[in-house]
């Protein structure tokens, strides 16, 4: 196929050249009804972008989108991932079915398990004792799960994590394929993946069945740009449309599809260019930040190490817990004294996520940041306030009722939940994965680690009560 064509942008520049005068929506028509302000700030030209596209030019634009990263079928959503796994659960899983789903996931599988009233077999992530984070679970811990649940209705994986480790995704493909079960991948942080080859393997050229990328992450769209790519044949394309329709946006917008139009023909066309530049970019920093005492760079030796068959070197994973600080304080110091802000940090790392955009000024403003914060880094939390991280099997709970029971059942809220069962879904950040789910029985460690960590700075969004002095639990 031709990726130089822009079907969506085409059709807005289309619709500008036409001349129509609009009675329809929206109603800002094209900007000529718009704030000042907002058109300061927002710019006139986002607006004046703001149009109803032809579905036709979405589904060119789709279809582009495969060919170029080499799926079957491409949809384009506009609520993020978050919409796009919440459809992929919808296509293959309906009520009371189950789904071998990883225990790491994000907080929107968690939703789509409600919307769909699935039931979720976990498949526990492996903890790295030593790095204290999770890695994608083994090919060999899908095999044996799958033997005990044949039944499952899909296999659902995230990889890459937050920390850029990624799972053997062909070995799991195939050992899903031979059960004739479905492997979804959530991809979010993953969307420059098909794009050069020393990136670590796209989930759908690897084998999953359907793989969400988030094109607002490490790609270049809009935020709430998401794709749901379809590579082999076990998800009905047709479906997978049908159960979108039924939760996303009748009014779809033009500026989110025309960013992802643009981000495929740029990487299309140039991304292997535009990437091995960045690449060799992030090469130098990561050499220069090798060189710091106290700091701890992540790097590709992690592959082999335990479950991590990929590693996205776009990650930089930065341990300062050297330097007798947490991440918390890391991340807050580089907003303060350096301007920077970075995409997390935890209890004893900084992340950020590097693109193509970053070029040598960015990073060598980040670089002398850490230079910086080594120098003479902050005061270190006082003894016993960094919250211990318990390995992650300390944090396993029980599935006492399906998430959708409990989370549609008679609830109170209650300081000691201990031994109750969650009506809620909390999930701290970063980097936002459910710590407790609806329908799982409350630990001491786990309240004790979210207490523990609230204080030193993580941040627990979608708690029912945030301070986290009570917690929601089903009614006895
Ligand atoms: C692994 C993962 N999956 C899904 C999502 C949801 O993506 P979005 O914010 O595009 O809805 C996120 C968001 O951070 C994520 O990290």
């Amino acid at each position: 196929m031709d990726q130089r064509a822009t079907p969506v942008l085409d059709a807005i520049e289309q619709f500008r050249r036409d001349d129509e005068y609009t009675f329809a929506l929206p109603g800002h028509r094209l900007g000529l009804g718009l704030d000042d302000r907002a058109a300061a700030v927002l710019s006139r030209g986002a607006f004046e972008a703001d149009v109803i596209t032809a579905k036709v030019a979405v589904s060119d634009a789709e279809k582009l989108l495969a060919d170029a990263v080499g799926a079957r079928h491409a949809v384009f959503t506009t609520c993020g991932s978050s919409i796009s796994i919440h459809t992929a659960v919808l296509t293959v899983a309906g009520p009371g079915k189950r789904v071998l789903v990883d225990r790491n996931m994000h907080k929107s599988v968690v939703a789509s398990l409600i919307l769909a009233g699935a039931e979720p077999v976990w498949l526990r992530p492996r903890w790295d004792h030593e790095r204290q984070i999770a890695h994608p679970a083994a090919a060999d811990d899908v095999a044996a799960a799958l033997r005990e649940n044949p039944d499952v209705a899909a296999v659902l994986m995230i990889t890459p994590t937050e920390y850029g480790t990624g799972a053997d995704t062909g070995a799991i493909a195939r050992i899903c394929h031979r059960y004739g079960v479905p492997l979804l991948v959530d991809e979010a942080w993953g969307a420059h993946f098909p794009f050069h080859p020393d990136l670590p393997a796209a989930a759908v050229q690897a084998g999953a069945d359907l793989a969400v990328q988030s094109l607002h992450k490490a790609g270049g769209g809009l935020c709430q740009a998401s794709v749901i790519l379809l590579g082999g044949d076990l998800v009905d394309p047709v479906d997978l449309r049908l159960r979108l329709d039924l939760i996303t946006t009748t009014s779809t917008s033009a500026l989110l599809y025309g960013s992802i139009d643009g981000y495929r023909r740029q990487m299309a066309l140039d991304g292997h260019r535009l990437l091995d530049e960045t690449l060799t970019r992030v090469k130098a920093l990561r050499a220069r930040l090798g060189k710091l005492p106290g700091l701890g760079v992540l790097d590709e030796s992690i592959i082999g190490h335990d479950s991590v068959a990929q590693w996205d070197p776009l990650k930089l994973v930065a341990d300062v817990s050297g330097l007798g600080i947490t991440g918390y304080q890391a991340k807050d110091w580089m907003a303060e004294r350096h301007r920077i802000v970075v995409q997390l940090g935890d209890a004893r790392r900084v992340i950020c996520s590097l693109t193509h955009a970053d070029g040598f000024a960015a990073l060598d403003r980040l670089a002398t940041a850490f230079e910086d914060l080594v120098a003479g880094p902050p005061a270190g939390p006082a003894a016993g306030a960094t919250p211990e991280i318990p390995p992650l099997e300390e944090l396993n709970l029980e599935q006492a009722m399906s998430p959708r029971e409990a989370y549609f059942a008679e609830t109170e809220q209650v300081a000691d939940p201990v031994g109750r069962i969650s009506a809620e879904m909390i999930s701290p950040y970063p980097p936002g994965v459910p710590a407790v789910l609806p329908g799982e029985r409350f630990t001491a460690a786990v309240v004790r680690y979210l207490r523990a960590g609230l204080a030193s700075g993580m941040t627990v969004p979608d708690a029912s009560d945030p301070t986290l002095t009570t917690f929601r639990v089903v009614s006895r």
